[in-house]
């Protein structure tokens, strides 16, 4: 025991403390109750008396050499302050870090898309940069129609004879699911769209749609209707009231566009729905028949209905926005409003 005890103080002698880590490995290896030296003071309680004179006073030197070492390497990073201390400070409170929110579009979109699901339509989703076929041929648009004009629609350069285009509507996405599956298909299709407009507070060059389609046998208007209701009410409350104007597009036939007792006035007549109590909220139809047949479906056998709103639109009723422009300009003080909102 005794050469042990000269060996230990040698290695205690011989150890450099550089800061408050090194001293508490120090402290646990050496110092502590399971420590190398409480192990020695137990090992010593074992000798015969004669020993133990001897070994108790190289024991206590060796003792009071570690502690020595200890409360200087102590007292030296304590006068070093900081720099040789641990740099954590665990007791103080935590950096605040701020929140972000959703876009308003981001949640009308996950209410619409919920509401949808919900009563089992799937979600779609297709590229940006559509070609004419899928944006405009297949959905029965005449070659001279207006919307195929540079000035409604913005054409991507593709060096190729195929004209490229930023989609429209996501009516193009429908065209590929119609394409590429077969009824019963009931699915909504959300999503960006492009169109060469004048950026105004009412209108954007892009905007959101969301689209939905129901193709099986014996799909009729009256499934429209039914499925329009629900929609509205879910989004907007039981007590309003709904509307349906004939209307045109080239891939719906016959076509309404559907609006909505005005949510701000109640039907009274205020500024939002220009003091005529309604507001329009999107365009629908049954489709066309050539428009399932450009898709590889038989249109004896199946019909089907469609729709498509803008969630701009939707979201602007919804919280009561009156610039359409505030939605693409990312002002903190427009976010943040809906913080509380989801
Ligand atoms: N695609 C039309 C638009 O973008 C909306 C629509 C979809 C209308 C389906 C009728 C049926 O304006």
């Amino acid at each position: 025991m005794e050469s042990k005890i000269k060996e230990l103080v040698d290695e205690v002698g011989g150890i450099a403390i550089a800061n408050a880590d090194d001293a508490e490995q120090f402290r646990l290896k050496y110092l502590s109750k399971k420590g190398i030296l409480s192990v020695l003071f137990e090992e010593f309680k074992t000798l015969a008396p004669e020993q133990r004179k001897v070994v108790g006073k190289q024991l206590n030197e060796l003792k009071q050499l570690a502690e020595k070492k200890f409360n200087e390497a102590k007292e030296s990073s304590e006068q070093n302050g900081s720099a040789g201390k641990s740099s954590i400070d665990p007791s103080l409170p935590g950096e605040p870090v701020e929140l972000g929110s959703r876009h308003p579009i981001s949640i009308v979109r996950t209410q619409i898309t919920e509401i949808f699901t919900k009563i089992g339509f799937t979600v779609s989703e297709g590229p940006e940069i559509e070609d004419n076929w899928h944006n405009f041929g297949a959905l029965n648009f005449p070659e001279d129609h207006p919307a195929r004009d540079m000035q409604d629609t913005f054409f991507v350069e593709s060096g190729t004879d195929e004209k490229w285009l930023l989609r429209t509507h996501t009516s193009s996405v429908q065209v590929r699911v119609m394409k590429n599956s077969k009824p019963p298909i009931r699915t909504i299709s959300p999503g960006r769209v492009y169109r060469n407009e004048t950026i105004s507070a009412r209108a954007h060059c892009q905007f959101h749609q969301v689209e939905g389609l129901y193709v099986d046998e014996g799909v009729s208007f009256a499934d429209l209707k039914q499925t329009l209701y629900y929609f509205v009410h879910e989004m907007f409350g039981e007590d309003i009231k709904i509307r349906f104007r004939p209307s045109f597009f080239p891939f719906t036939e016959p076509s309404a566009e559907m609006d909505i007792s005005c949510i701000i006035c109640g039907g009274k007549g205020c500024p939002v729905c220009k003091q005529s109590g309604w507001v329009e909220i999107l365009g629908c139809g049954m489709v066309h028949p050539n428009v399932l047949e450009n898709c590889g479906i038989d249109s004896k056998k199946y019909t089907g209905y469609a729709f498509g709103m803008g969630i701009e639109r939707i979201s602007m009723l919804k919280f009561q926005i009156k610039d359409l422009r505030l939605f693409f300009e990312n002002d903190m003080r427009f976010l943040s409003q809906f913080k509380s909102v989801l």
